[in-house]
């Protein structure tokens, strides 16, 4: 037996975000980030939506990005204290992220943060509240998925927690908040949905659900996204569905290794001055892990469905795959997102001399391979890697070489 679970609701549309005066319950927290939903005005209007629906609105401001455990037990003290019946969740994936793990302690202040993330081991939520979430960027798509990632900064580790319990109950998918998305973080997030559904559809517990769904994703993100990054403002809105519509795949379908690697690569160097950007570490891993991929036989064929799917040119399923790759790599360029680590500068884009060293690479590369193997998203992909092949290639994407084996 399989299961699909989405929101319970999804509002859509421009303007959307009106859903909210429906709402009925006593007391609301909003939880967003540092402050682009206050800046453009959309913070105001979900306050004075709420408070036109009757209910006391209080704020949980200033989530950072890549939220931290720390953070989340504030924002649950914080809840516990207020006692909202509803949890409005505004923002990138970061504060929607934060904001479901909160949720997690304040049904139950005695859980840890390990055990949140025991696989599909949460209690039963809603006893105290439901959970609304409302997304500004057009790729994590956790406004409906089972997933929040948080990160351990003493280990230098993003841990998922996934559970159906954290699916909110209500989504709001709202083109007008992706609008005023600057070009970079377009370019990241738009390249994190892509990998969403490419990882979905080959990913071992796909089903037509998923693969209906990760294939239309990858159709509309391959027509939209590029346009979406150099300002066409209705490809911006499309991939504001797009994104979604992958991240209702691959809630269910679960993801791959390139997820694996890039929890494990994103904080790790953070001591040399930056992280590497979640959907910037997707993008470029992503071509290299198909061509791991593609040599498990029943991956190499989803592969060549996906190239058939976006038109690619190839007679055979090696051709296809090849045509897959440098397509993938052709979006990366056009999106101005390096090839690989050794080209990761410090602000995201590609650098003749990225800020991780090779020295420091090497030397922490067994431990992020074991960590890599161990996330919780190296189960449902279509090859399990050694120890030794995932130090491989952890090495192809440092160099930009190529994955022969
Ligand atoms: N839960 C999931 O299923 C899932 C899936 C993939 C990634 N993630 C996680 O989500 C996080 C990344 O989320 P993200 O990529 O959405 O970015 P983010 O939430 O970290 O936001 C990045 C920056 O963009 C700003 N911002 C957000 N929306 C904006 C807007 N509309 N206009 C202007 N500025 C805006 C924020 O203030 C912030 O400074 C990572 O921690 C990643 O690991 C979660
Ligand atoms: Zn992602």
């Amino acid at each position: 037996m399989a299961r699909f679970t989405l929101p319970r609701d999804l509002y859509h549309g421009k303007g959307s975000l009106e859903a909210l005066k429906q709402f009925e319950g006593k007391r609301a927290m909003i939880c967003v980030g540092g402050g682009s939903m206050r800046r453009f005005g959309f913070l105001d209007r979900a306050v004075s939506y709420l408070e036109e629906a009757g209910m006391e609105v209080k704020l949980y401001e200033g989530i950072e990005p890549d939220p931290s455990v720390e953070t989340v037990m504030k924002g649950a003290a914080a809840m516990l204290e207020f006692e909202p019946d509803w949890i409005i969740a505004m923002g990138g994936g970061s504060p929607i992220d934060a904001a479901k793990a909160m949720w997690i302690k304040y049904e139950y202040p005695e859980t840890t943060f390990e055990d949140m993330c025991k696989v599909f081991g949460l209690p039963k939520l809603r006893r105290k509240a439901h959970f609304c979430a409302i997304s500004s960027t057009s790729g994590t798509a956790t406004e409906v998925t089972a997933f929040s990632i948080i990160t351990d900064y003493q280990k230098g580790i993003k841990y998922p927690i996934a559970d159906f319990e954290i699916t909110p109950d209500v989504a709001i998918v709202d083109p007008d908040l992706a609008e005023t998305m600057p070009k970079k973080l377009v370019a990241h997030t738009g390249m994190d949905a892509m990998t969403h559904s490419v990882e979905a559809f080959v990913s071992t517990a796909n089903c037509d659900y998923t693969d209906a769904l990760a294939l239309y994703a990858i159709r509309m993100i391959q027509k939209d996204l590029v346009d979406s990054y150099n300002g066409d403002m209705e490809k911006r809105d499309s991939m504001h569905n797009a994104q979604c519509l992958a991240g209702m795949s691959f809630s269910n379908a679960l993801l791959g290794i390139v997820h694996s690697m890039a929890h494990k690569t994103g904080a790790v160097f953070a001591d040399h001055g930056a992280h590497i950007i979640h959907g910037a570490a997707n993008a470029m891993y992503l071509p290299k892990v198909i061509a791991f991929n593609a040599k498990d036989e029943t991956a190499a064929k989803r592969y060549g469905e996906i190239a058939d799917y976006m038109g690619l040119d190839g007679a055979t399923t090696e051709e296809k795959i090849h045509s897959l790759i440098a397509y993938l790599r052709g979006m990366n360029d056009a999106l101005n997102i390096p090839h690989c680590i050794a080209h990761y500068g410090a602000d995201s884009l590609p650098a003749e001399q990225g800020f991780v060293p090779e020295s420091v690479f090497l030397e922490r590369l067994p431990e992020i391979a074991k960590n890599a193997i161990a996330d919780a998203c190296t189960g449902s992909n279509p090859r399990q890697p050694s120890q030794e092949e995932m130090e491989k290639l952890l090495k192809c994407c440092y160099y930009d070489t190529e994955v022969d084996f």
